[in-house]
């Protein structure tokens, strides 16, 4: 196995894939129908490739090889303790979102509400950071919002998957730069507003051919600087959340200071400040709704 392997790995080194030893590993798990750890352990005891495995890593391979991700062609994401179902048409989750979900939890924790945590995830995707905070928080309800319809329905199959304990979820078809202003029986009540928007700038294509040619454009473009759809979105939060709320946004490394400009011109959201991701790059920006305010 550890020649089959290590040919897979130059192949897709030779196509300039990042991390080629791990997708070798996964895609050859993949055609098992095997888990990482039980294809480690095979190889160890230096068990062979069964002839018609080897012939389905071989097309797996190829499909890599043209760039196609990692997650579309095995049709799962791994996010926090989530296996996502994720494919064309949905963004496939980054690991550096994860710690908006991590952030969000710490902040309920601090806000020790006597009732039950209410809140919004706009842009919600496959339901990566809505469903990581339902099954992850012992009581909460959250609404995702997302526009696209293929996403939606990524989401709305991850849902039927996942065991909600006693937190409720509503995924909702809906555009994030007016959902407050569609839905004001909305206003004030969310104690959370959670956001990975789009906020690529449109003349940044991106590098990677996964995510140039498979994230889908929706999921990455979010106007001239990056920033123009997310500061629709920060203007809808405000609405969301009740006086004391916090809002949470992911960004890229260089959009710290502009975000925190952008959340200074809200009438209500102030404490602006911006964190960094697990490599040091800064990656979210958070801020709290004042109380007193009339919007
Ligand atoms: C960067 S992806 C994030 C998805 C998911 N929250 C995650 O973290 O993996 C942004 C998502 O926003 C959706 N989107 C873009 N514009 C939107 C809008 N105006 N209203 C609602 N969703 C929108 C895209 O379709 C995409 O699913």
């Amino acid at each position: 196995m550890s020649t089959v392997l290590l040919g897979a790995t130059r192949l897709l080194a030779e196509a300039h894939v990042p991390n080629p030893d791990l997708d070798s590993a996964a895609l050859l798990a993949h055609a098992w129908g095997i888990e990482a750890s039980d294809l480690a352990r095979r190889r160890l005891f230096g068990e062979s490739v069964p002839a018609g495995v080897t012939e389905i890593f071989v097309e797996l391979l190829d499909l890599r090889r043209q760039r196609v991700p990692l997650q579309h062609i095995t049709g799962v994401a791994a996010f926090r303790h989530l296996e996502l179902k994720v494919g064309p048409g949905v963004f496939v989750p980054r690991p550096e979102t994860e710690l908006l979900v991590t952030e969000v939890l710490d902040e309920l924790e601090r806000q020790r509400n006597a009732h039950e945590p209410f809140v919004v995830d706009l842009c919600s995707g496959s339901g990566a950071i809505t469903l990581s905070l339902a099954t992850e928080h012992p009581k909460l309800s959250i609404v995702g919002v997302e526009r696209e319809t293929e996403a939606l329905n990524w989401s709305l199959k991850n849902l039927t998957a996942v065991n909600l304990g006693d937190s409720t979820v509503e995924l909702i078809s809906g555009d994030a730069t007016t959902f407050a202003d569609d839905r004001p029986d909305l206003w004030g009540l969310a104690d959370v507003v959670v956001t990975n928007p789009p906020y690529v700038p449109d003349e940044a294509v991106p590098r990677d051919p996964e995510v140039r040619e498979h994230d889908p454009a929706a999921a990455l473009y979010g106007g001239f600087t990056g920033l123009e759809i997310p500061a629709l979105i920060m203007r809808q939060a405000e609405k969301l959340l009740r006086p004391g709320g916090f809002f949470i946004m992911e960004h890229s490394e260089e959009q710290g200071p502009h975000a925190c400009e952008l959340i200074m011109k809200t009438a209500s959201l102030r404490q602006a400040a911006t964190y960094p991701d697990y490599t040091g790059r800064d990656r979210y920006t958070v801020a709290h709704r004042v109380t007193e305010v009339d919007l």
